[in-house]
């Protein structure tokens, strides 16, 4: 049966996590109060406008729509300046090892992040050549845990959900690809991401044996 394998960009190809922390930290700093990395952790896989109600109650802030737009735009702009220094050294080790293979095969490969950014990352690091669709901020209305995402990559992969593998480095991205149906392979740490099918630290860790028995199942 046909197979298709979504990747989720940030944490799983990237590792852009600690461009966006450096970003909302310094808009928190600016606004007079500390955020921490292990709250960075929550907004892994949320959307930028969520991730900015939550810094705002974290911080206790209160704000009107126009400065709640401004500082969207401002921490953006802040992460920008990190994303146009990167290139193809920033990609996580053995993401093209397990793409090029999906290739040989003729496994059609989807993207399905949460990021409005997706492609200009892409560009800037030469994958985007792999991805036969991009599913991101730009095209989602309902954020990860809800399976949308997922969901409109499988249609456009012309795949049914339940043949679609998933990696995710997020909590809710699990949970969008296990309420999707599909197989998810959570990259990180097998603790917070108990509830994946499978669990990789990283993609070093996984064979590419493995992925052509989930290819041939
Ligand atoms: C990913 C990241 C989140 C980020 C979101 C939106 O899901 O894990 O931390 O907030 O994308 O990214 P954007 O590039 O649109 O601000
Ligand atoms: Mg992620």
């Amino acid at each position: 049966k046909k197979k298709g394998f979504i990747f989720d960009l940030d944490g799983v190809i990237v590792d852009t996590a600690k461009y966006h922390y450096l970003a909302w930290k310094k808009l928190a700093n600016e606004l007079g109060f500390e955020f921490t990395e292990d709250q960075n952790e929550m907004f892994k896989g949320v959307s930028r406008k969520r991730c900015l109600e939550i810094l705002l109650e974290i911080g206790g802030v209160k704000a009107t729509q126009e400065q709640f737009d401004a500082w969207m735009v401002e921490k953006n702009e802040d992460y920008l300046t990190y994303i146009d220094k990167m290139d193809a050294s920033e990609v996580l080790p053995d993401v093209p090892k397990i793409l090029n293979f999906l290739k040989e095969n003729e496994v059609p490969i989807a993207l399905g992040s949460a990021s409005k950014n997706a492609k200009p990352i892409l560009e800037k690091v030469g994958l985007l050549h792999y991805f036969d669709y991009l599913v991101d901020g730009n095209s989602v209305t309902k954020a990860k845990p809800d399976p949308e995402v997922f969901l409109i990559a499988a249609q456009k992969l012309g795949v049914d959900p339940k043949d679609c593998i998933v990696f995710e480095d997020a909590v809710a991205g699990i949970q969008a690809a296990n309420s999707a149906d599909m197989t998810s392979i959570g990259i990180g740490d097998a603790g917070i991401l108990a509830d994946a099918d499978y669990n990789f630290k990283d993609f070093t860790e996984i064979d590419l044996g493995f992925i052509k028995k989930i290819i041939e199942k």
